[in-house]
């Protein structure tokens, strides 16, 4: 029998027993995953808040603490009913999976909105514009595209680079400068 032939079937049948066993592991406990850009309990916008508690409690038992500003406001509601839906299907093996009650619902997906950013609105012109598909095509894997008016031009730049930096942590394609001039013109609306 040809060797790679062989490699090929070890490796299908170790994928196959390490995904058998993950799966026995949902029931013992909650099996916690990793997010790439988590925060810990201080590190959350108000920390103090009522809003804050309910994320750190609630959310942190997955995963580590997403940052509320890493979506919209707009999307906010949606990715939580996501979470929701994760959490009522894992209730079924983990009996010790909490699902927060419906005043501390209002008030988790009152504390994302507020801090999530604001998208660009389906009717801005904006969305015309030839420039605006750079924008989706290095933005929307993680997010809704922002709306440029909520920072000022100068602070682009360096959102921009920031969001790059993310995008070389996990392994994606970083922008080329070209790009990268593209979709900081874009926010800080300057045309050429
Ligand atoms: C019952 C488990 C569970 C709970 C509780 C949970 N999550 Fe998640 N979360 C997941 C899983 C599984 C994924 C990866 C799959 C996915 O993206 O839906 C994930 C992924 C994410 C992501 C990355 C994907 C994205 O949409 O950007 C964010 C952000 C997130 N969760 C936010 C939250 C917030 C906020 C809460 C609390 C309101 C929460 N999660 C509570 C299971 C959970
Ligand atoms: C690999 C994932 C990823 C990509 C790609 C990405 N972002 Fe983000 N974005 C994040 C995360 C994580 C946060 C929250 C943490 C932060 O602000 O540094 C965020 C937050 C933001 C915020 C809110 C910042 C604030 O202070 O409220 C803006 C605006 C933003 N991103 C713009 C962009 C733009 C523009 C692009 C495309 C050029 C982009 N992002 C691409 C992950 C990403």
């Amino acid at each position: 029998m040809n060797l790679s032939f062989l490699r090929l079937i070890m490796v299908v049948s170790i994928l196959f027993c390490s995904g058998s066993s993950t799966a026995g592991e949902w029931g013992k406990g909650i099996k916690r995953i990793v997010l790439p850009f988590g925060l810990t309990a201080n590190q959350l916008p108000d920390p103090q808040s009522k809003g804050a508690a309910l994320l750190a409690s609630y959310c942190g038992q997955c995963h580590n603490l997403p940052s509320p500003k890493m979506h919209s406001t707009g999307d906010w509601p949606m990715r939580f009913e996501k979470m929701m839906d994760h959490a009522m299907l894992m209730a079924g093996t983990s009996p010790d999976v909490k699902i927060p009650v419906d005043k501390e619902k209002k008030e988790l997906v009152s504390y994302l909105e507020k801090n999530g950013f604001r998208e660009l609105p389906a009717n801005s012109p904006l969305r015309g514009e030839p420039q605006v598909f750079n924008v989706i095509w290095f933005c929307s894997v993680c997010h809704a595209v922002p709306d440029p008016d909520q920072f000022p031009a100068k602070e682009w730049g360096k959102i921009v680079d920031r969001m790059n930096s993310y995008r070389k942590k996990q392994g994606r394609e970083e922008m080329s400068n070209s790009d990268r001039k593209v979709v900081i013109n874009f926010l800080a609306k300057e045309r050429q």
